[in-house]
């Protein structure tokens, strides 16, 4: 039997797994481990004695129940196994491990997921853990493999007493703020983690509450990503540019307000060249077919659910599903015309400079609604969300993190219920600056039919949003016509409904 000496144990020693371990272990705690396949486990423990100071804080184990009796008391476990449940109430991976830790458990552990499990499922094992006396804590880690290795984000949700003692490990794991201009410290190296500046990880609420907004997270990524997209595609097609010359463009950009790893990372991709034909650029080779997991998805159907125009959110995740659409958008276009090619565009540093601010005011928009729809589920799920702090854990580790987050922290700081993002006056200012170039860029998109559905989305969310009158009122007599389904008049008191039978025998005739 083991001794308990053990700070923490980790199930599922895929590469985030591992990565997660060996960040802990560089911080200095004790690490046990365990993977189904036993020959993994073996083979990371092997690497982890290879180096320091992984060697001495890594401890393998093959059967769950020396793993267990190896942890310091309240014991705590990551799950880090994938979920593939499609619907929340389906019993998947991350069950069939919780049912085999169980009996092992004495009351008072802790059993943290660490998967991007959906929110509801983690509702559902919260309850039961608590019937159980077992604490659980479903936390959402962003940041891919680098991230986990030396500082992600992370957003745990689960009961105050489990947080406080995990609290000291996930601070020290995550990744690190320079408080003063909001980017992360990044120079790290393995052996050497950041332990300066703000962390970026604090309980989000209870139960799923981590787990929902890792996935607002997702959503918020899935958009920002399509922004970047047709960005890239209006350069390419209006202006020609090839990866290259865009690599530049982003390059530029990453030095201004759009700052950001996801910017980084495209002025990255635009400069590589391929690799296997040893000719062009590696990106004009990648078929333009976009995968998902799912989590876009959730938000968006969250969204709805809830009733937040989180629209832009959705558009990005259906450019996926109609990029995935190839072989019928290939056979299409041979037979839908779009307008004639139209004259050759002078003035491109302008457009450029307006594609940008396209990009910036569209960013807005989308943060602004994945704000909405956290407020609207903090409502619904009682939770009470801190959207500063939230904010805060995203300036660093996370996939979204980036240079805007400092002013979404500030803007939440100054004003913790502001309504809308746009609202604030920073980014009030923003849109105000940048919304002429924005709807040039969007008419001269529609005009020459480049698709440029998250921009457009974001401009109709905008303009949506600051109008006092919108057509529903037509709308909604509709539903009465056919339906009986009421309306409210401008003229009474909201909350009074009224019914007619359409058409109206004495309605007023108008005059030719
Ligand atoms: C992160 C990412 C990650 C996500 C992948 C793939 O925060 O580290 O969001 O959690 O799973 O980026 O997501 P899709 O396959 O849905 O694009």
């Amino acid at each position: 039997m083991p001794s308990a000496t053990s700070d923490i144990g980790l199930i599922g020693l895929a590469v985030m797994g591992q990565n997660l371990v060996l960040n802990m272990a560089d911080h200095g705690f004790t690490v046990s481990v365990y993977n189904r396949t036993t020959q993994k486990m073996t083979d990371f423990v092997a690497q982890c004695r290879a180096s320091e100071p992984s060697a001495a804080r890594v401890v393998g184990f093959a059967e769950l129940s020396d793993l267990v009796a190896s942890l310091k008391s309240p014991r705590k476990i990551v799950i880090m196994v994938q979920s593939k449940a499609v619907l929340p109430s389906d019993r998947d991976g991350v069950d069939a491990v919780i049912d085999q830790l169980l009996p092992l458990l004495d009351k008072g552990d802790i059993i943290i997921d660490g998967g991007n499990s959906n929110w509801n499922a983690t509702i559902r094992r919260d309850k039961q853990m608590r019937e159980k006396g077992i604490r659980f804590i479903g936390s959402g880690v962003s940041g891919g493999e680098v991230g986990a290795r030396f500082g992600p984000s992370l957003m745990p949700g689960g009961p105050e007493e489990a947080w406080t003692h995990i609290k000291p490990i996930w601070e020290a794991m995550a990744a690190k703020v320079n408080p003063k201009t909001g980017k992360a410290i990044e120079d790290y190296a393995p052996g050497k983690p950041v332990t300066e500046g703000e962390t970026c990880t604090a309980l989000i609420g209870p139960d799923g509450a981590g787990h929902y907004v890792k996935m607002v997270h997702n959503g918020i990524e899935y958009i920002d990503m399509q922004l970047i997209c047709e960005a890239y595609q209006l350069m390419k097609t209006l202006l020609g540019m090839s990866a290259g010359q865009m690599s530049e463009v982003f390059g530029t950009w990453n030095k201004g307000e759009l700052d950001s790893y996801l910017i980084e990372i495209t002025t990255d991709i635009l400069q590589q060249a391929d690799p296997k034909s040893k000719r062009g650029f590696l990106v004009d080779k990648v078929l333009d077919t976009a995968g998902q997991k799912g989590t876009g998805k959730w938000t968006s159907g969250s969204a709805l659910d809830l009733g937040i125009p989180a629209n832009s959110i959705a558009e990005a995740v259906f450019a996926r599903c109609l990029s995935a659409l190839k072989d019928q958008r290939v056979a299409a276009s041979k037979k839908l015309r779009g307008p004639s090619k139209g004259k050759k565009i002078s003035g491109k540093a302008k457009l450029i400079e307006a594609i940008r601010d396209a990009l910036y005011c569209s960013k807005i928009c989308a943060y602004a609604q994945g704000f909405q729809l956290m407020a609207e589920a903090q409502k619904e799920y009682n939770w009470k969300l801190d959207f500063g702090r939230i904010a805060m854990i995203w300036r660093g580790g996370c996939i979204i993190r980036a240079r805007f987050l400092q002013k979404i922290t500030q803007a939440f700081r100054k004003d913790p219920k502001l309504v809308n993002l746009m609202l604030d006056p920073y980014f009030k200012k923003a849109l105000h600056d940048g919304q002429a170039n924005w709807r040039k860029v969007v008419a001269l998109a529609a005009e020459r039919g480049v698709p440029a559905p998250a921009f457009m989305s974001a401009l109709a969310y905008f303009d949506g949003y600051r109008s006092a009158v919108l057509p529903a009122n037509l709308l909604q007599a509709q539903r009465d016509y056919f339906g009986a389904h009421t309306f409210e008049r401008t003229d009474t008191p909201r909350g009074k409904f009224f019914h007619v039978d359409w058409p109206q025998k004495d309605r007023p005739i108008l005059e030719a």
